[in-house]
């Protein structure tokens, strides 16, 4: 019996209800194990054969308890996520935040498993950040900066934070970019030595660094044909857009918006907004240069699939070769951090 039949046959676990519209975010099953109220409600999505868009049904509406019985019959099912709808994550942030602090404070619970869940909190944050219109986000920043003390204490808990973070690689799209470029800071400023608070602020720029995307029509970010030169040139406003949001928010540091603002500048100048040079770029913006590159390429995008970690490392070693773009110094320590990496073995 197919998977979809088999979950048409658990009709028991859903409530008919219309196609909700809007845009749909996930989360994991385990969320909402417990005896808490979900203040959201809560979707399945299945994908009918010949159909040509995933189905969303109501399996448990907002302000009930999620069922002990329905996550077993989930779990049988394989099914490990469920969806919310978007514009219901102002209700699931401070819920999954809760959730979140339960396990951080669980002597029981593994180091792997917060992480897991933190991975989840924070993207969760971005997803909702995101979305949000240009004259509410700087607000929201305070909440990203609390993250990033969790998600430290994480990594500096963990043995191979480079195998942490590339275990925890599970979603794509702009707000999984941010959060695996903020994983990879925390552990690579972690291996290079440096303080807590500058290790933290790395971590939150990285978290935050493609926040000027958020002005660029999501049409011309998926577009898999050449862009225009005016589409080209709205791209690449986008650090200056970011730098512009984080402006106001007092948790962000001078060395962050300069890192926002220079992190597409290459060391041989060939980058932008400004064409800078090596000794002309911030370090940190050096570095997320790096971070950014590396995850771009093991990820998934429209057009292409995600490489493999070692052959992304090769492919950044050959851009230094070839190019210059990246700082020669940061590039060989970022591979010996990764290169260090249990996973990288595999
Ligand atoms: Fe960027
Ligand atoms: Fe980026």
């Amino acid at each position: 019996m197919s998977r979809i039949k088999e979950i048409l046959r658990t009709k028991s676990i859903l409530i008919p209800g219309r196609q909700p519209g809007g845009g749909f975010q996930s989360l994991p099953l385990g969320l909402l194990a417990g005896e808490t109220a979900v203040p959201f409600t809560v979707y399945l999505k299945i994908r009918p054969r010949g159909h040509p868009r995933p189905l969303y049904l109501q399996c448990c509406p907002k302000g009930e308890v999620f069922p002990r019985r329905w996550q077993a019959r989930m779990q049988e099912l394989k099914i490990s996520r469920v969806y919310i709808r978007r514009e219901e994550s102002p209700q699931a942030l401070p819920f999954v935040q809760q959730k979140f602090n339960e396990m951080l404070a669980a002597k029981a619970r593994g180091n792997r498993e917060k992480a897991r869940w933190g991975y989840e909190a924070a993207l969760l944050w971005l997803q909702h950040l995101f979305a949000l219109e240009r004259d509410h986000l700087s607000e929201e920043l305070e909440i990203g900066f609390n993250l990033i003390e969790n998600l430290y204490e994480i990594i500096m808990e963990e043995k191979d934070p480079g195998g942490l973070v590339l275990d925890l690689w599970r979603q794509e799209g702009l707000p999984a970019h941010g959060l695996h470029s903020c994983l990879l800071g925390l552990g690579f400023a972690r291996y290079l030595g440096w303080q807590e608070k500058d290790v933290k602020a790395l971590g939150f720029t990285a978290l935050v660094h493609d926040v000027g995307l958020t002005e660029v029509p999501r049409a011309i970010l998926e577009k898999p044909n050449p862009l225009t030169r005016i589409e080209k040139g709205l791209i690449q406003n986008h650090p200056r857009a970011g730098f512009t949001i984080l402006w106001n928010s007092p948790v962000c540091r001078w060395q962050s918006l300069l890192t926002v603002m220079q992190h597409h500048e290459n060391c041989d100048g060939s980058g932008y907004p400004e064409r800078l040079k090596l000794r002309q770029i911030h370090p940190w913006a050096r570095i997320l240069r790096i971070l950014d590159s590396f995850e771009a390429m093991v990820s998934t995008r429209h057009w292409r699939a995600a490489r493999p970690p070692k052959e992304a490392l090769w492919s950044l070693r050959r851009g230094w070769e070839k190019y210059r773009i990246y700082d020669p110094d940061y590039l060989s320590h970022f591979i010996k951090f990764l290169a260090g990496s249990r996973i990288l073995g595999k």
